[in-house]
């Protein structure tokens, strides 16, 4: 792989949380693999008062505790932090981007990193057309001579009109290939498996589709509560922390056509006419199709977990959903007819991220003592983590007498791969953005689509604030009423565990 050119990454929110758990230590894991450019430093800038050592100092903590290549770390890490700098100023005010010009003037003399920058935005929403308009004002943005990027964080806006507004002020100022918005999910290897799964293997894909497949689940559950983002949180909601972003990227790649090449824009093009035929959701959906819930306290193997009301920063009469489950369609060739059930949650037994494709049965049911047990039902289970792998569940014989069918399981687990070193989301995709390689970031269109997808959802319990809010006990699966959802009654949700093999033990113990 060819070496980025030599760069500055500029974070702003460098005093955040963000900065310190993921963006630090996942730079760190690319100098240990040597994979950052030659020339290369980090500016933090947030409005904190502090100098370059007590950054130094702060990064040294985060990467000790969050990195993931931390073998024989002192010997390493001086040479690390010595690439890190920091400057205080006011974010919001325009006039102290000059001091963040002469800054990025005296790195790129030290450091020859010739007016290459990123701007990585971790700061509250509110600020990102702020900066981004206070970086033109300078004229930071401009490619003349170099690669000017900047790289949004979520949410991308907080509904469908807010979404396309940030997207016009940004594009007033940087070219959509310069705008890398930042989805997490996609940074995943075993999510990026999922087109290889498809695409490199001649056995799936005959299948995959509408003739083949009844439904398909898409799950992404959480063990934690808000911990202490409950102020975020209460103003965001499932719906918006997690679908309208992750899974709805998930159920693009399940369901995207081919692309026509590995390249950024053969793949945002397939994931972009998925979006685009989302069936938009009708009054009759919003009332049966869309389940909400929030956690209510209970104990959980012995510990007490609070409900969500009772968090720090929650709205004591908060009706935020933790929990969103529904059923949608997408109609195009392949897919019409086929449920897609998705569904996120916190507080639930376990933290698993997984895609459950289920074939239809056999169309001839000869071994009729199985069939009401819905042993038939094959299953393709993609986990994306923990316990990351592949699972294929299939009908084998008990051996002796008859014909009795059991349900067995071919699995491949990443851990397995002893000798691969599997990256973190963030140091795959900021890596990505020093080179260049906008795949595995998000489109303005489909993101704007994603959102006009889910604004009805908004719209509804906007206007109907007693709309159904269920409340589950912390370490359930959610709502019952979600169980409701699956069409065919034979079937469930799966109730995964940890374990990938393992499934339909209720609650994790
Ligand atoms: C974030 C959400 O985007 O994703 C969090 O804001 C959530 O609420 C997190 O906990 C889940 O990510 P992961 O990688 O742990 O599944």
């Amino acid at each position: 792989m060819k070496r980025a050119d030599n760069q500055v990454l500029i974070i702003f929110g460098a005093s955040g949380d963000l900065t310190a758990r993921k963006l630090i230590p996942a730079i760190f894991d690319l100098f240990r693999q040597d994979l950052l450019p030659k020339g290369f430093a980090v500016l933090g800038v947030s409005r904190t008062e502090i100098n370059d050592t007590s950054f130094r100092e702060k990064m040294a903590g985060a990467i000790k505790e969050h990195a993931s290549l931390i073998e024989d770390i002192e010997l390493h890490i001086a040479d690390f932090l010595l690439k890190l700098h920091y400057l205080a100023i006011d974010t919001a005010a325009v006039d102290e981007y000059s001091k963040l010009k002469a800054k990025l003037i005296e790195i790129d003399s030290v450091e020859n990193t010739k007016g290459n920058y990123i701007y990585y935005l971790a700061t509250p929403p509110t600020l990102y057309s702020v900066i981004a308009q206070n970086i033109s004002h300078h004229g930071l943005q401009s490619e003349k001579d170099a690669f000017r990027r900047i790289v949004i964080e979520k949410p991308f806006g907080e509904d469908y009109q807010s979404a396309i507004e940030l997207n016009t002020a940004l594009l007033n100022i940087f070219n959509e290939n310069q705008i890398y918005r930042i989805d997490h999910y996609l940074g995943k290897e075993t999510v990026q498996n999922l087109l290889v799964t498809r695409f490199a293997n001649s056995i799936y894909e005959p299948l995959w589709n509408r003739n083949y497949i009844q439904h398909i689940e898409v799950t992404a559950a959480e063990s934690i509560g808000v911990e202490n983002r409950g102020g975020y949180y209460d103003h965001s909601g499932a719906l918006r922390d997690m679908i309208q972003n992750h899974l709805l990227q998930l159920v693009a790649l399940v369901a995207m056509e081919p692309p026509t090449e590995i390249s950024a824009a053969a793949i945002r093009n397939e994931k972009l006419k998925v979006f685009q035929s989302l069936r938009p959701l009708g009054e009759d959906d919003l009332f049966k199709n869309v389940i909400r819930g929030q956690y209510v306290a209970s104990n959980v193997r012995g510990k007490y977990n609070k409900a969500y009301r009772d968090e720090d920063g929650v709205d004591a009469q908060s009706r935020t959903e933790t929990y969103f489950a529904m059923k949608l369609f997408i109609d195009n060739w392949r897919w019409t007819g086929v449920p897609f059930y998705v569904r996120t949650g916190k507080r639930l037994p376990t933290r698993v991220s997984e895609i459950v494709i289920h074939f239809k049965p056999a169309p001839n049911h000869l071994f009729v003592e199985n069939d009401a047990l819905g042993l038939a039902d094959n299953q393709l289970i993609l986990r994306i983590h923990p316990d990351e792998g592949i699972l294929l569940k299939s009908g084998m014989k008990i051996p002796g007498a008859g014909y009795k069918v059991k349900s067995v399981n071919m699995d491949f687990h990443y851990k397995n791969l002893e000798e691969t070193y599997v990256p973190g989301a963030y140091e795959r995709l900021l890596l990505d953005c020093m080179c260049g390689d906008t795949t595995l970031y998000t489109r303005g269109d489909a993101l704007e689509n994603a959102w006009k997808f889910v604004q009805p959802i908004i719209d509804f319990w906007k206007n109907n604030p007693d709309a159904p809010l269920h409340g589950y006990p912390c370490g359930s699966w959610g709502p019952a009423e979600s169980d409701e959802l699956i069409e065919d009654k034979l079937q469930t949700w799966r109730f995964p565990c940890k374990n990938l093999s393992d499934d339909g033990i209720f609650c994790e113990l």
